[in-house]
């Protein structure tokens, strides 16, 4: 039986994909690495290290820059990002998401984030969703990113719940392959195309309704 829901949080519960692709854009043009949609999706749902260290890798510039450099173009990538972040409002929240949230609560279901972001608590605050996610994984204590099945593992953790006992919610192919390996049941959001390896795929957040995942489960 399902009791719990482990979200992500940047490109399910709000539109801050976006965001983070719009930041490291720029951050692209700056080290000259060209920029495309490939790019982009390969980057959802990984750390901040690992996608400059992709972007890198993409024009084969990953050994042009020292350690300390790195750091400076991630720290200036999150500047970039957090401008954005700060003008963020409840709007901000995707279709649906609100009385989704809502409904499953209201039912009694848990409700965990596991999200690879250092910045979730500030966006859950500026989107007014902070009460619903009084559990989180940190992304900080993490020995694994997305694709690995640690961060969703330890999302159904911190609720008490086997991860059979749990649903993942994702946008990224990385997140869905992580809740498949940590053996919970994965909603897919966005091309089922790219998100074809999830046990339920929705191409957006209007279809995310508890009537259409027990449809999709019978
Ligand atoms: C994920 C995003 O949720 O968090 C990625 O999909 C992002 O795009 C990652 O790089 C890390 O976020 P942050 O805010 O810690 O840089
Ligand atoms: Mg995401």
């Amino acid at each position: 039986d399902i009791k719990g829901f482990v979200f992500d949080l940047d490109g399910v519960i709000t539109d801050t994909s976006v965001f983070h692709s719009q930041a490291w854009h720029q951050v692209a043009d700056k080290v000259g690495v060209t920029w495309d949609d490939e790019l982009a999706d390969a980057l959802k749902g990984i750390s901040r290290m690992d996608s400059l260290n992709l972007i890198l890798k993409k024009d084969h510039k990953e050994n042009d820059f020292s350690e300390a450099e790195k750091e400076a173009l991630a720290t200036e990538k999150n500047d970039n990002y957090l401008k954005l972040v700060n003008q963020m409002t409840p709007a901000n929240i995707l279709p649906g998401i609100q009385d989704f949230l809502a409904t499953v609560k209201a039912k009694g279901y848990l409700l965990s984030l596991a999200s690879a972001s250092k910045n979730s608590p500030l966006v859950l605050k500026k989107l007014g969703l902070s009460d619903y996610f009084p559990k989180a994984v940190d992304p900080a204590t993490l020995t694994h990113g997305k694709p690995d099945p640690e961060i969703f593992r330890r999302g159904a953790e911190i609720l008490d719940l086997q991860p059979g006992e749990c649903i993942g919610v994702e946008d990224a192919a990385a997140g869905v392959q992580s809740i498949n390996a940590a053996g919970e049941t994965s909603i897919g959001i966005g091309d089922p195309q790219i998100l074809s390896a999830a046990a339920i795929n929705f191409t957006d957040t209007t279809q995310l309704t508890l009537a259409n995942i027990q449809q999709r489960l019978a």
